[in-house]
């Protein structure tokens, strides 16, 4: 997409989060794990956010979202589609046009039918059929609706999380770490209808421990460190000993990835962002 025809979508500056927490009975401290993090997202575009575990990736979604736990304390600002994102338009556009995929398939509940689930929110009336089609269009069977979580596999239930969180009408999709511990045709799978999201035009934020299968789909890379944005680059820039990076530390993120095979101090299994 050239310059022009750009669309802001998402904006998040400055993002600052913290909790309160008791200690000893009645003292009171703040914990801040988020500081001063920033990330964009434009129509039709594919931003991965990248940072090892504990670096905020889900603190961030969940902040977008607005589905933080209570005792969280939150600065900075976020704009949706040009406006304000308060948390009242956060609980209004949730589940519509704001769709999130969530880091664990326990978010299913266990005992009850995955049609049924996915039938959650939709007009009643047409509810069974929409979700027949829904499930013809993630590649699953009739039949499945009438499974239990625990009968499906780890694919069959990441879909099934497709079919609950992502439907018409979505304009920004969140998927938090919707990839791992499957098997690599299920991953390129998912990440072929994240890129076909942003292809009819919606934007994708896909939160992943995992830069090379990000680098799929991305059009951005945005780079998370202990709360904080590293740096913002054009996938294409993830390339050669990483010239084109803006920041050392992404560019030793980048080298020390097995393809790379230098920095080894740096990273830990293949292709992971351990502790950085
Ligand atoms: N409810 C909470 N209360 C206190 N600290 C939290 C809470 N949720 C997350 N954290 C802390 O914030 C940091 C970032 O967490 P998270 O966003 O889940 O990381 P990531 O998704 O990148 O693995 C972690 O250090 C985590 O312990
Ligand atoms: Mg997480």
């Amino acid at each position: 997409m050239s310059a022009a025809q750009k669309k802001p979508l998402l904006k998040v500056e400055s993002l600052s989060i913290g909790f309160s927490q008791y200690v000893k009975g009645t003292q009171k401290r703040l914990i801040r794990p988020i500081a001063d993090m920033h990330v964009d997202i434009d129509e039709g575009e594919v931003v991965a956010v990248v940072g090892a575990s504990g670096s905020g990736k889900s603190l961030l979604a969940h902040a977008v979202l607005g589905i933080l736990p209570g005792n969280a304390i939150c600065g900075g600002s976020m704009v949706y589609k040009g406006e304000e994102l308060t948390q009242k338009r956060k609980e209004q556009l949730r589940g519509r046009e704001i769709s999130f995929i969530p880091q664990s398939v326990n978010y299913l509940d266990p005992l009850m039918r995955v049609g049924r689930q996915v039938q959650i929110g939709l007009d009643k009336k047409t509810a069974q059929e929409e979700q027949e089609k829904l499930f013809a269009q993630y590649d699953l069977k009739k039949s499945d609706g009438r499974l239990f979580p625990f009968e499906l596999s780890g694919g069959m239930l990441r879909r099934v999380m497709f079919a609950t969180s992502v439907r018409e009408g979505v304009k920004l999709v969140i998927a938090d770490e919707p990839t791992p511990g499957i098997h690599p045709q299920a991953l390129s799978e998912i990440l072929r209808q994240l890129k076909q999201f942003a292809k009819e035009g919606a934007g994708v934020m896909l939160i992943t421990h995992d830069i090379v299968s990000a680098l799929d789909i991305a059009d951005r890379v945005a780079v998370i460190k202990d709360g904080t944005t590293v740096e913002i680059s054009e996938a294409a820039a993830f390339e050669g000993k990483g010239e084109r990076l803006k920041t050392e530390y992404t560019q030793r993120l980048w080298r020390a990835l097995p393809q790379n095979d230098f920095d080894l101090e740096f990273t830990g299994r293949a292709g992971e962002i351990q502790c950085l």
